[in-house]
């Protein structure tokens, strides 16, 4: 399934005047893929919930940044945006400040995750953590910052980019609708593969958000192209955190066969950086429309649940109405 092509920072656009926000970012593939997109010239915001966390990754990707040796005009930056996703409203009020704060937005990535594994809770809405983080917050913010992406799209020689981080894991759950507040919260179960399904809900929702966007911005001739990818098998806190978790032998998986399947930040960021900032992408819009992409940068497939236009309505019209219950409107 995945491609054995090669795709390296030279495979990037030149991002010199540009501004992006990376969701999460403190860590993992979205630090690695902000450290991407900053390394090619832009201004990126990484829009993380932890101060303390959020200043030592940009202390260390700027320690990086100085390595390149750029004149100090052509160098990109990282900039912390506070943003806890474990909350619509206060995502709603983050993003309409941004829209006061910067005139421009050329990418958007919604990278951040809510761990994969279990229990998983209602919060105080009465909606599954999970769901809330992976999916509703990221199509809130999504949304307010619309009318800024698709200003930037109007503006000449733009190339704006939305892209939703998913993961193959979308594959393994097959709902039968995505109508009312409690298709958002299905749980598959108390178990590794119960609670990497209910993960995996979350990241169809990704792939179905991105896909009705695509679809609703293509109408309107908006200029903007959305992509969804998974990023392969990536060792991180978040990984690494699922195999802890697996009572037994998670410690042994992580320690003897997590160096020989799993890749490092920046690999796994690469197809993160390809979709946000691929000059194969500026080169042919159309071609990626919508499209989800997996290491390195290839085009696949997704499920057949994922390219359900019923379902990708349904689940449009659920988290509006479910987002309209708690006062957060558009
Ligand atoms: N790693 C893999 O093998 C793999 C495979 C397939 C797909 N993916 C996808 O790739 C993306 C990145 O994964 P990763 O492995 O790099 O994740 P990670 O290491 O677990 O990092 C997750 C990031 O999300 C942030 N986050 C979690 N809850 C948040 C909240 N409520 N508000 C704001 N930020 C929050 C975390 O911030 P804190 O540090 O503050 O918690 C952290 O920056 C995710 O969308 C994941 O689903 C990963």
């Amino acid at each position: 399934m995945f491609s054995r092509k090669v795709i390296t920072e030279n495979d990037l656009v030149d991002l010199r005047g540009k501004v992006a926000l990376v969701t999460g970012g403190n860590t993992g593939i979205g630090y690695a893929t902000i450290e991407f997109l900053a390394r090619k010239g832009a201004k990126v915001y990484m829009a993380s919930r932890n101060k303390h966390k959020a200043q030592k990754a940009i202390v260390e990707i700027e320690a990086e940044l100085r390595k390149i040796g750029e004149e100090e005009s052509n160098k990109g930056s990282v900039h912390w945006l506070k943003l806890d996703l474990s909350d619509p409203r206060s995502v709603k009020e983050i993003g309409t400040g941004f829209l006061a704060k910067e005139e421009r937005l050329d990418i958007l990535v919604n990278n951040a995750s809510h761990p994969a594994y279990g229990p998983f809770k209602l919060n105080k809405d009465g909606l599954l953590d999970i769901m809330v983080v992976n999916h509703i917050s990221h199509f809130v913010l999504t949304e307010t910052l619309l009318p800024l992406l698709k200003r930037t799209a109007s503006l000449k020689d733009s190339d704006v980019r939305i892209v939703n981080v998913s993961s193959a894991a979308h594959a393994g759950v097959k709902p039968d609708s995505f109508i009312g507040k409690e298709s958002l919260n299905i749980q598959y179960g108390e178990s590794v593969t119960g609670y990497i399904n209910t993960y995996g809900n979350t990241k169809l929702a990704n792939l179905l958000h991105i896909k009705n966007l695509q679809n609703r911005l293509s109408a309107e001739n908006a200029g903007i192209t959305c992509l969804a990818l998974h990023p392969g098998t990536v060792m991180t806190e978040g990984s690494g955190d699922l195999l802890d978790s697996i009572p037994f032998i998670g410690w042994f998986l992580k320690t003897c066969f997590g160096p020989l399947v799993f890749v490092s930040w920046k690999q796994g960021a690469m197809t993160s950086a390809f979709a946000a900032a691929g000059n194969a992408v500026a080169a042919e819009r159309k071609r990626y429309e919508g499209v989800y992409l997996v290491p390195m940068a290839k085009i696949v497939e997704p499920s057949s649940y994922a390219k359900d236009e019923r379902l990708q309505r349904e689940l449009y019209e659920t988290t509006v109405e479910v987002l309209e219950d708690i006062g957060v409107v558009f």
